[in-house]
């Protein structure tokens, strides 16, 4: 992601990702594989900097790739491409591996979370509390469920919503709560359930970058509607294209989502609502299926590497590390640093062949889409603050210690002399 590209709403492209990674370009420049460069114009001769890509999913695709393709052969087989055996055992695995009782898949994240919205009843002159930092489909999803999205500030503690300032936030025309688990952590549940109780709010979590992260042992979907992930490649478990996924212990909404994915029909061309097409593809919910069984061990990756930065950058300059409340056991969708110069840094650590990107440079209610419900800078200052100094460092589970050196070292340069 450049940026400010995704504010305008542009789609992302292969290179240029909602989760910043910028696979094809860093493929053709570099090769392959990762490996070392062998002088570097812009910094000390006597560093050897070894390249390391925002995120490397053809490591990642090796060793699983006979697997892949045999399950992509058998689907040629049964020619069975849209809601079939292979769609429905994803769904199965995938709701036992998040504990829910139902997991319906959809085409996207963004779906995901506007059909769970929509089949809990939200829509026209309701109003749903957002967090001011999110990617810009949480708004998305609001709107285009025909409600307004609400944004309320977020919490310096975890980066999710800030659940004093949901209290005094909720009005007569709210109807739903949003939670987005930014960068895999889960926000603030316990407390923002409690409130939506109290209001009788319905609770939609957008859980597009936690696939199983907990917190206080709760997980997405756990005592609220529904939680919506998503399968973007470059999520914790990423298809080949996109795809996502609502879960949820609540039979209605379960057999609501069924129906919007699929023209609102409750059976064959009976349309007892006006639906939409959003199946989950049968060929990737074949390559979902494929990689599930690695995600703990990758999210156990994910988890050895921001320990390490964490252990490393902690005291470096002016490096603020991510917040990790007592409880939370975050996947670390994105490991996210804080100083007051984000872009400078980022060019330095080019410069040494290091990629980073930005999540997010631009809260959704300052972008040109959202003009329109009249926010203006310095509403939601924690929120605005964060997309001021965020950058995010390069974490993939197959990223070796040599890289996660290369990035602490290229920080500590730069805060040496850069
Ligand atoms: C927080 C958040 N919400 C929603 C989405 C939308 O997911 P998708 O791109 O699969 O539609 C994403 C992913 O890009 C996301 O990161």
């Amino acid at each position: 992601m450049r940026r400010g590209t995704r504010g305008g709403g542009r789609r992302h492209s292969n290179d240029e990702r909602c989760d910043g990674s910028e696979q094809r370009r860093s493929h053709h420049r570099h090769g392959s594989h990762v490996g070392e460069r062998a002088s570097v114009p812009y910094v000390s001769q006597t560093i050897r900097v070894v390249d390391v890509p925002f995120l490397d999913l053809r490591a990642q695709h090796a060793p699983l790739r006979e697997d892949l393709l045999a399950a992509i052969e058998m689907l040629i087989d049964t020619s069975e491409f849209t809601i079939g055996p292979t769609v429905v055992e994803f769904e199965q695995q995938y709701a036992a591996f998040c504990r829910r009782k139902f997991c319906v898949g959809t085409a996207s994240g963004l779906d995901a979370i506007r059909l769970a919205l929509v089949a809990a009843g939200i829509g026209r002159g309701d109003e749903v509390i957002v967090p001011a930092l999110t990617f810009v489909a949480t708004f998305e999803a609001v709107t285009q469920a025909g409600a307004t999205p609400v944004p309320v500030d977020i919490s310096d503690l975890d980066y999710g919503l800030d659940a004093t300032a949901v209290a005094a936030a909720v009005e007569p025309r709210t109807r739903a709560l949003l939670p987005v688990h930014l960068y895999g952590q889960l926000a603030d549940m316990s407390r923002l359930v409690e409130i939506a109780q109290a209001r009788e709010l319905v609770v939609i979590e957008d859980a597009a970058q936690a696939h199983g992260a907990t917190r206080d042992g709760r997980s997405p979907g756990e005592g609220t509607r529904a939680a919506a992930f998503s399968f973007y490649p470059g999520k914790n478990l990423g298809a080949m294209g996109d795809a996502g996924a609502v879960v949820t212990d609540d039979e209605d909404v379960a057999a609501g989502v069924r129906r919007l994915r699929e023209h609102g029909q409750s059976g064959k061309y009976r349309h007892e609502t006006i639906g939409w097409t959003s199946r989950l593809d049968a060929v990737q919910a074949a390559v979902l299926r494929c990689k599930l069984p690695h995600l703990n061990g990758w999210n156990e990756e994910r988890r050895r590497i921001a320990a390490s930065y964490s252990d490393r950058l902690n005291g470096l300059g002016d490096i603020a590390l991510p917040p990790t409340p007592p409880g939370s056991e975050p996947v670390w969708h994105l490991y996210v640093i804080r100083t007051a110069a984000p872009a400078r840094l980022a060019a330095y650590l080019q410069q040494r062949g290091i990629q980073t990107a930005r999540h997010y440079p631009e809260p959704p209610h300052l972008t040109a889409a959202y003009a329109h419900l009249g926010y203006s800078h310095g509403r939601f200052p924690v929120a605005e603050a964060l997309a001021s100094q965020c950058l995010s460092l390069p974490i993939f589970p197959t990223m070796r210690d040599a890289q996660v050196d290369a990035v602490c070292d290229g920080i500590a340069a730069y805060f040496a002399h850069g």
